[in-house]
C-alpha cells in the first residue's frame, strides 16, 4: 500500500515552530549547539529560524546570529520563514540556503499572524522573489491553516489550489501545507492532496502536521498512500503558533522517524 515510497525527506522545524512558542527565551549558543547536533544526527533540511518582526516573535530575533554558528556544508539546506521584503533582505544578508514565505488559507488567521490580507501577502512575495532571484536563493511557499482555521473553521480545498497556483506563478516548485492547529483529518488531507495533484500536476507537496488531536501520524500515513515523500516535524513534539488559539505541538520527529524506518522507508536520520 505504501511500497512505492522508499525514501522520505524529514525537515526538522523544532528551532523555528518549536521555539517560537516557548515562553522562556532560549539563548543563541544553545540553539546553535542543538542545530549542530541535529545535523550530526542526519537531518539534511532544517527550518532553523524565522526572519519575522522581533516584536511578533521575540524568541527568534537572533536568526542572523544563529546561522553564523551552524556547521554548514553543501548537503545541508538551512531554511527560514520570511513574511515580507524586510525579512528577505535580512535572510539574504544571512546567506540562508532557501527562503520560505508563508501566508494563511484563511483571512482571519493571516490578519492575526501577518497583519495583512492574503492578497497583500502575495503582493509582498513578488518583491521577496525578485530579491531572492537576484541573490540566487530559492524560494518556497507555505500555506498555514491549510486543513482548518481556528477562527473560520473548514477551509475549502479550492482555496488551497488557488493559492498553490499563485505560488506556481511566482516560480515555486511546490507548497507546504501547514495544519497550524492540528485540525486535519485523513479524509480532508486526502482530498486536498488529490485536488492539488488534479489541478497542478507535478507540483511538489510537503506536509506539516500538528498533533493537537493525536491524528498527526495517521495523516502522515494518508500522505504516504498519496505518494507524498516530504514531511516536517519537531524534535520532542514541541511547536505551535502564538497567533492561533489552542495550537499545540507538531508531530514529533522521533515518532515520525521511528514510524518511517519501521515501515522500511529511509530517512537518513539516526534515531
Ligand atoms: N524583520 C524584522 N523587523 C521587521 C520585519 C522583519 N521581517 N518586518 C517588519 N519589521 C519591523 C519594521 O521595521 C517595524 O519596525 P519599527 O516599529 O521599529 O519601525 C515594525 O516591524 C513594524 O513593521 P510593519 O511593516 O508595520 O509590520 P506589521 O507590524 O504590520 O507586522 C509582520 C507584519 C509580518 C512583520 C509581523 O506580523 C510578523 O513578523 N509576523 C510573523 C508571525 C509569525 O512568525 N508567526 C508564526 C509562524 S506561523
Ligand atoms: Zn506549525
Amino acid at each position: 500500500m505504501y511500497s512505492e515510497i522508499k525514501e522520505v525527506i524529514v525537515t526538522e522545524v523544532g528551532t523555528r515552530d518549536g521555539f517560537q512558542s516557548e515562553k522562556q527565551i532560549i539563548n543563541t549558543k544553545d540553539k546553535i549547539s542543538l542545530i549542530n547536533d541535529l545535523i550530526n544526527t542526519g537531518f539534511k533540511r532544517i527550518e532553523y529560524s524565522s526572519f519575522v518582526s522581533p516584536k511578533a516573535i521575540p524568541q527568534l530575533a537572533d536568526a542572523s546570529e544563529v546561522i553564523k554558528g551552524i556547521n554548514r556544508n553543501k548537503d545541508i539546506t538551512l531554511t527560514a520563514l520570511v513574511p515580507n521584503l524586510r525579512g528577505a533582505i535580512r535572510a539574504v544578508e544571512a546567506n540562508i540556503d532557501e527562503i520560505v514565505v508563508f501566508l494563511s488559507a484563511s483571512e482571519s488567521h493571516n490578519n492575526k499572524n501577518l497583519n495583512r490580507s492574503i492578497k497583500d501577502s502575495l503582493i509582498s512575495f513578488e518583491e521577496v522573489v525578485k530579491l531572492s532571484n537576484d541573490a540566487n536563493i530559492p524560494v518556497h511557499g507555505d500555506i498555514s491553516t491549510a486543513f482548518g482555521c481556528p477562527f473560520e473553521g473548514n477551509i475549502s480545498s479550492k482555496k488551497i489550489v488557488e493559492i498553490s497556483k499563485e505560488y506556481q506563478n511566482l516560480g515555486f516548485k511546490g507548497v507546504t501545507l501547514g495544519d497550524t492547529t492540528g485540525m486535519a483529518t485523513p479524509h480532508v488531507v486526502r482530498n486536498v492532496i488529490r485536488d492539488i495533484k488534479d489541478n497542478i500536476p507535478n507540483f511538489e507537496i510537503t506536509l506539516h502536521f500538528h498533533n493537537t488531536r493525536g491524528i498527526g501520524l495517521a495523516n502522515v500515513l494518508v500522505g504516504l498512500q498519496e505518494g507524498i515523500n516530504h514531511y516536517e516535524s519537531c524534535i520532542g513534539g514541541i511547536g505551535g503558533c502564538p497567533f492561533a488559539p489552542d495550537a499545540t505541538g507538531n508531530i514529533c520527529s522521533e515518532d515520525l522517524i521511528y514510524l518511517l524506518e519501521e515501515m522500511g522507508i529511509k530517512t537518513g536520520i539516526d534515531l
